[in-house]
């Protein structure tokens, strides 16, 4: 157990070793526990986090603001469009005036290219940890929450084949963040990595050939496929989601085009039964329903999606009450 987390920023979970990660996790379990049986725990009382959001959310914000309350803190909700930031304030500014007033800084900023960087602009300048609420590349605490749920649900995480595959959605064209953290963080857990997915779909780069890199050190492994039903056979893990074509084109009308090719990439009970029998649906939501996925799969036996939001609360808590 790692015990030197205080003042640490979590904007990627691959810049945090295994062991702080396994950390987290033991901390999130017993916070879980801690709630469960109804004992106080407030960790971080009289500490303000700062929530400063460019973008919606209805998990990441309720979840982050319930956990603070619970470890005996207050949130700020901040939206990016009633603060002065369209008329100047710089993300040093926002590092240097924010980290000032609070004892840590959450952000999400999901606009293809800016997110990332945003967010690093504002932890160089702050003086107290800035954690990444979503960004156009990584999504940390999504991911946290879904090994937790993996390991409750399956134990150890070692040779378990994850299917983290597109799914096609109508809604929106939704950021990359999700499934690069997760074939990052999967395949550091010495998972089984299927990364299924059209031409038109790919992942970074940079983010793929970690991935890899992840798989070889752990023992697991990474392969990408582009056959859907594929992906689905034999997996124990199904995590079959929408993200848009930014890596084809930045312009969201043509993905969204080229995303019309795929609307039979639709996660429902014919696929799941490819899968293992005891095999598990994963959605980080919101999904399109009869969409993306069918209800059938997303309300049926094997989905974890509540189990999965609600381990958000949990591992927010539990990399706060480390690092603040
Ligand atoms: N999964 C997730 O981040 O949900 P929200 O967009 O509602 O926060």
């Amino acid at each position: 157990m790692q015990t030197h987390l205080r003042g640490r920023d979590m904007i990627t979970t691959q810049e945090w070793t295994k062991d702080e990660i396994d950390t987290v996790l033991e901390v999130a379990f017993d916070l879980k526990r801690r709630r469960a049986l109804g004992e106080p725990h407030p960790l971080l009382r009289d500490k303000v986090l700062a929530m400063l959001f460019f973008f919606s959310s209805t998990r990441t914000r309720a979840s982050f603001e319930a956990g603070m309350a619970q470890l005996g803190g207050h949130a700020q909700f901040i939206e990016s469009k009633t603060t002065q930031i369209a008329h100047g304030d710089t993300a040093t500014e926002i590092g240097q005036i924010l980290g000032r007033y609070n004892d840590g800084i959450a952000i999400r900023q999901v606009d293809w290219g800016v997110g990332n960087g945003y967010i690093r602009a504002v932890a160089e300048a702050s003086r107290v940890p800035v954690l990444n609420m979503q960004c156009d590349w990584y999504h940390p605490f999504q991911i946290l929450a879904d090994l937790m749920t993996i390991i409750e649900k399956k134990g150890d995480p070692r040779g378990l084949t994850i299917d983290v595959s597109y799914a096609y959605a109508s809604s929106y064209q939704k950021p990359l963040s999700v499934p690069q953290s997760l074939i990052l963080l999967a395949t550091r857990f010495g998972m089984n990595v299927r990364l299924t997915r059209p031409p038109e779909f790919k992942l970074m780069d940079e983010v793929v050939d970690q991935a890899r890199d992840n798989a070889r050190r752990s023992g697991g492994s990474f392969e990408i496929l582009e056959d859907f039903d594929e992906g689905f056979r034999g997996a124990d893990i199904v995590y079959a989601k929408s993200w848009g074509a930014m890596l084809t084109t930045t312009d969201e009308e043509e993905s969204a085009r080229i995303a019309s090719r795929y609307t039979d990439w639709i996660a429902d009970e014919r696929r799941m039964a490819l899968a293992a029998d005891d095999a598990i649906y994963m959605h980080p939501l919101p999904a399109d329903r009869n969409i993306e996925v069918t209800d059938g799969v997303l309300d049926g036996p094997h989905s974890a999606v509540f189990d999965q939001a609600e381990n958000r609360l949990h591992v927010q808590k539990a990399v706060m009450a480390l690092t603040m």
